[in-house]
C-alpha cells in the first residue's frame, strides 16, 4: 500500500483507486473477518459462565481490533474516490471524537446506570441503521443498482428495523434512568394500532419495491414509512410496565443486532452482518429466557405491552404497621441461626455493599452457620447484576443459587436477610390484577424470621408496595444497607 501511495502520481494526494488493485487486501481483510467473527463466538461462549467471562470479554476485545483494522484498510483501499488521506482523517477524527466520549462515559458511569447508557448505545445503533439506509438509497454503489428490487427491500426493511431500535431505545431510556415515570401507556385498541401500522409497512414496501431506485414516489414512501416505524417505536416501549423493563433491554438488544445485520447488507459487509446477527440472536434467546422467569409470554413482549388491560389495584400506599430492628439485635439472631439465606437486590448494589455482605457470608459460615444467596434473575438493574458484585467481592459461586433452586427450601431457613431487594420478594406478584402480577419471586415470608435492609417504606422500581414489610416475621432495618451490614459485622 505504502508503495502504491508513493508511486501516486496524478494528483496531489493519492487516490483511492491507484492503491485498490491490491487482490491481497482483499483477501487479508476476508481472512481478518473469518478470525474477528470466530473471536467474537468465542467472546458469548465465554461470557455465559463466571468462570470464564473474563477470558470472554479478552477474546471480543481482540476480536473488535482485528475488524476495527481490517474495516479501516478496506474503506481507505476501496472507499470513495477522494483522496485516501482525506479518508484516513475523516476516520481518525471520528474515531477520536467516539472514543473521547466513549471514554469519558464509561469512566463515569456508575453499575446501577449501566442499563440506561445501554439503552442509550442501542438507540445509535439504530440511528446509524436508518442513515446507512438513507445513505444507501439515495446514493447506491454498482453492486447495489444491479441488485435492484432486492436492494430497495433491504433498505426498507433496514430503516424499519434501526428506527423502531431508536424510538423505543430512547423510551426505555428515559424509563430506566426515570425521566418518564408513571403507568404504561395504554391506548385504547392499542393491539390494532400496532398491527394497522405492520400492514401499512407492508404495503407500502409492495409500492417501494414495485417503483424501483430514486424517485420522488420513492422518497415519500421512504420518508412516511421511518415516521411510521419511530412513532411505533415509542408505543411498543411506552406500552410496558416498570418491572417488566428487563426484558425490554434484550428485546431492544436483540433489535439493535438485527438493525447492523440490516446495515451489513447495505454495505455489503459481511463481518457487519454476522456480528449483528450473533447480537440479534443471542438477545432473542436472552429476551425468551427473561420471559420466561418473569413468566410472561415472549410473544406479547415483541408486541409490546403484556396483554394487561393496565388495571392496577395495588398502589404505594403502606398496608398496616411495621416492625423496626437495630443492628445489634440481628446480630443476635444471626448467632442462634443454623441456616441463613441472602437475598440481595439494587439497594445492594446502589450502597455497594457486596464487600461486607461477603465479610458477614465468611464470618457466619467460620461460625458454622450455612449461608446460601438466593438470587431472582432481575433483581437489580440488569441481567445477572447481583451475580457480577457477588463475584466482585469474592463469594464463593457454589453458594450463589437461582431463584428456582431455593424458592422451595425457605420453611427450613432461620433468617432470610433481603439486602435491597423490593420487588423481588414481593408477595403481590401472587394476586392477580396487581402490576407485577405473575412474576415469580422469592418467597422470602416462608422463612422463620425476615430482615429487610432499606432506608425507607419508599417502593421498589416497580411503584408498588411491598405487603412484606407488615409481615409479623418481619423486621425492618432502616439506613444505608453497606451501613447496616457494617454495624452487624461490628455487633458480631
Ligand atoms: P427494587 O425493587 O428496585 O428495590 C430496591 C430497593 O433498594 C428499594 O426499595 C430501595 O428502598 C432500596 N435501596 C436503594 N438504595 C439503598 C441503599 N443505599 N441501602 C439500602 N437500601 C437501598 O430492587 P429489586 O428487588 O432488585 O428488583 C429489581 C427491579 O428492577 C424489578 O422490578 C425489575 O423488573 C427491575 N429491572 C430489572 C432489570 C434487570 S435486567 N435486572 C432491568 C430494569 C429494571 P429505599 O429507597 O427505601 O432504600
Amino acid at each position: 500500500m505504502l508503495t502504491s501511495l508513493t508511486n501516486a502520481n496524478v494528483s496531489f494526494e493519492p487516490t483511492v483507486a491507484s492503491i485498490a488493485d491490491a487482490g491481497w487486501v482483499d483477501k487479508g481483510v476476508a481472512l481478518a473477518y473469518i478470525v474477528a467473527a470466530i473471536l467474537f463466538i468465542r467472546a458469548l461462549a465465554g461470557l455465559s459462565k463466571h468462570e470464564t467471562a473474563q477470558k470472554g470479554n479478552n477474546a471480543g476485545i481482540v476480536g473488535m481490533t482485528i475488524a476495527l483494522v481490517a474495516t479501516i484498510t478496506l474503506a481507505l483501499t476501496s472507499g470513495p474516490d477522494r483522496g485516501v488521506l482525506t479518508t484516513a482523517l475523516l476516520i481518525a477524527v471520528a474515531m477520536l471524537i467516539g472514543a473521547v466520549i466513549g471514554i469519558w462515559k464509561a469512566r463515569n458511569v456508575e453499575m446501577t446506570g449501566m442499563p440506561e447508557l445501554i439503552a442509550l448505545l442501542h438507540s445509535f445503533v439504530g440511528l446509524a441503521a436508518v442513515l446507512v439506509g438513507f445513505n444507501s438509497y439515495l446514493a447506491p454503489d454498482a453492486e447495489a443498482e444491479l441488485l435492484g428490487g432486492f436492494h430497495l427491500g433491504e433498505v426498507y426493511l433496514g430503516v424499519f428495523i434501526g428506527a423502531v431500535t431508536f424510538t423505543g431505545s430512547i423510551v426505555a431510556y428515559l424509563k430506566l434512568s426515570a425521566k418518564i415515570k408513571g403507568a404504561p401507556l395504554m391506548l385504547p385498541g392499542r393491539h390494532w394500532l400496532n398491527l394497522i401500522a405492520l400492514i401499512v409497512t407492508i404495503v407500502l414496501m409492495v409500492f417501494f419495491i414495485n417503483e424501483g431506485g430514486v424517485s420522488p414516489l420513492n422518497t415519500t414512501l421512504l420518508i412516511v414509512m421511518t415516521v411510521i416505524a419511530l412513532v411505533f417505536g415509542v408505543h411498543l416501549v411506552a406500552a410496558i410496565g416498570g418491572g417488566d423493563m428487563p426484558v425490554v433491554v434484550s428485546m431492544l438488544n436483540s433489535y439493535s443486532g438485527w438493525a447492523a445485520a440490516a446495515a451489513g447488507f447495505m454495505l455489503n459487509n459481511d463481518l457487519l452482518i454476522i456480528t449483528g446477527a450473533l447480537v440479534g440472536s443471542s438477545g432473542a434467546y436472552l429476551s425468551y429466557i427473561m420471559s420466561k422467569a418473569m413468566n410472561r409470554s415472549f410473544i406479547s413482549v415483541i408486541l409490546g405491552g403484556f396483554g394487561s388491560d393496565g388495571a392496577v389495584t395495588a398502589g404505594d400506599e403502606e398496608q398496616g404497621t411495621h416492625q423496626e430492628i437495630q443492628a445489634g439485635e440481628v446480630a443476635e439472631m444471626l448467632k442462634d441461626a443454623k441456616r441463613v439465606m441472602i437475598t440481595p437486590g439494587y439497594g445492594m448494589a446502589v450502597a455497594q455493599a457486596q464487600y461486607p455482605v461477603a465479610d458477614l457470608t465468611r464470618r457466619l459460615r467460620e461460625a458454622g452457620v450455612e449461608v446460601e444467596f438466593g438470587i431472582h434473575p432481575v433483581a437489580g438493574r440488569l441481567p445477572g447484576h447481583m451475580n457480577v458484585l457477588l463475584a466482585e467481592a469474592k463469594v464463593p459461586y457454589d453458594i450463589v443459587k437461582e431463584l428456582d433452586e431455593v424458592n422451595d427450601d425457605f420453611p427450613e431457613v432461620d433468617v432470610v436477610l433481603v439486602i435491597g431487594a423490593n420487588d423481588t420478594v414481593n408477595p403481590a406478584a401472587e394476586e392477580p390484577g396487581s402490576p407485577i402480577a405473575g412474576m415469580p419471586v422469592l418467597k422470602v415470608w416462608n422463612a422463620k424470621d425476615v430482615i429487610v435492609f432499606k432506608r425507607s417504606m419508599a417502593t421498589g422500581y416497580a411503584g408498588v408496595q411491598n405487603p412484606l414489610f407488615f409481615k409479623e416475621n418481619t423486621h425492618m432495618l432502616f439506613g444505608d444497607a453497606k451501613a447496616s451490614v457494617d454495624n452487624i459485622l461490628g455487633a458480631l
